[in-house]
């Protein structure tokens, strides 16, 4: 039966909701920051909402409370994440708050920064401005695990990406694609949601693909580009390569090649120097490079051994399996069974996600 207590509850889920809608737009594109979403209600009715900026400044609280001609006094701001309390290079968004006069604010997750981390209320119950936590905190758990894994861990937040056929095979030996074009589409947008993409030289020289995002309007999103090539390998003629001015593109290597290594310079791609581990790049430096670069979100979109590589050594946080409905047989190359039958060994308990695009499916498994 609907209680008052369960109708009021409804409506700040409800408002997160939107909230969380708005930080789903900026996901992957907001710098070291995490994407927030923010929207501000007065007597029932919305008057403004908002997202983390492109890049991450200035934060959605902020945006949201610079609309011009509202007035602010006594309403109620939903944010997905706690306001920050710290001076960094903006000023505090609790300062915004108070200076707005707001009755009340509700928020999904505890910043896990150490600077704000279950600071927000205490300073704005010095103004008389009421806070709530924990709405909608399932979904919050989720959205933020990346930012909690960047913030908490010395990991980064890893997703990969393997498209296969009916049988599959994650090659076919005569045609490019695999799958459709909204699967295809789909890849698109999962690059658009991550700072960084990396792959290997061998699929490089295998598909010379972009890695970028190609829908349009959203090609500002477009991940960075990092490319693991141990013996500098991939040519200078690869769509990476010529496009390097564009997007920033990083190749890590090892081996020194000096010839190469100003051509490369000259095609604005920068090198970075990895040690070797059991005969490979060592993984762990390539982490902590990203990180200390502020990347936190990483796609992977490489081929089906360095993918047995990180599920082996358990880097993989959510893995899409974009399943093609055609039979590639005598066709198909690189299978991936050996990788399947491991996933689903793992994901039992998992939570498992499936999206039809039109004959393909996609799947997403929360693997940690
Ligand atoms: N369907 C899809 O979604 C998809 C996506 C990407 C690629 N592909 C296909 O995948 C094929 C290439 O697959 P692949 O298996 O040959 O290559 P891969 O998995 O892309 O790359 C393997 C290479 O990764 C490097 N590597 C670095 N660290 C490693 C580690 N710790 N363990 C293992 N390898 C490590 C190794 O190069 P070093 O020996 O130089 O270290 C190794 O040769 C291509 O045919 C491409 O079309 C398909």
């Amino acid at each position: 039966m609907s209680t008052p207590k369960n109708n009021i509850n409804r409506k700040h889920k409800y408002f997160m909701k939107l909230a969380y809608n708005q930080a789903g737009k900026v996901l992957g594109n907001t710098g070291e920051n995490p994407a927030v979403g923010c929207v501000i209600v007065k007597n029932n009715v919305l008057i403004s909402l908002s997202h983390t900026n492109f890049n991450g400044r200035p934060h959605a609280e902020k945006i949201a409370l610079s609309k011009k001609k509202i007035n602010f006094k006594d309403s109620i701001l939903y944010s997905t994440l706690e306001p920050c309390s710290h001076h960094g290079k903006t000023p505090p968004c609790t300062d915004v708050i108070k200076k707005n006069n707001l009755k009340s604010v509700y928020f999904s997750k505890f910043d896990p920064d150490k600077r704000s981390f279950k600071k927000a209320k205490k300073k704005l119950s010095k103004y008389n401005i009421k806070t709530f936590e924990n709405v909608y905190k399932s979904v919050g758990r989720n959205f933020y695990r990346d930012f909690y894994i960047s913030k908490k861990t010395d990991n980064i937040y890893i997703s990969s990406k393997l498209a296969t056929s009916k049988d599959l095979f994650i090659s076919d030996k005569h045609n490019k694609w695999i799958t459709n074009i909204y699967s295809r589409g789909r890849a698109h947008l999962l690059r658009a949601n991550h700072d960084s993409i990396l792959t290997t030289s061998k699929t490089i020289l295998k598909d010379d693909p972009m890695l970028n995002c190609r829908i349009n309007g959203l090609e500002k999103f477009s991940p960075k580009r990092f490319l693991i090539d141990k013996n500098l390998s991939i040519p200078v003629t690869s769509k990476v390569i010529k496009t390097a001015n564009n997007i920033e593109t990083y190749i890590f290597y090892n081996f020194v090649d000096n010839f190469k290594l100003k051509k490369l310079k000259k095609f604005k791609v920068k090198t970075i120097k990895i040690d070797l581990k059991n005969n490979h790049l060592n993984f762990n430096e390539i982490i902590f490079f990203l990180k200390k670069k502020g990347f936190y979100r990483l796609l992977v979109e490489a081929g089906i051994k360095f993918n047995n590589f990180l599920l082996e050594n358990n880097y993989i946080n959510d893995f899409y399996h974009f399943y093609s409905n055609e039979l590639l047989g005598f066709k198909g190359s690189h299978n991936a069974k050996f990788f399947f039958n491991r996933i689903n060994k793992i994901k039992l308990n998992e939570k498992e996600i499936r999206i039809n695009l039109f004959q393909d499916k996609l799947y997403k498994y929360s693997i940690k």
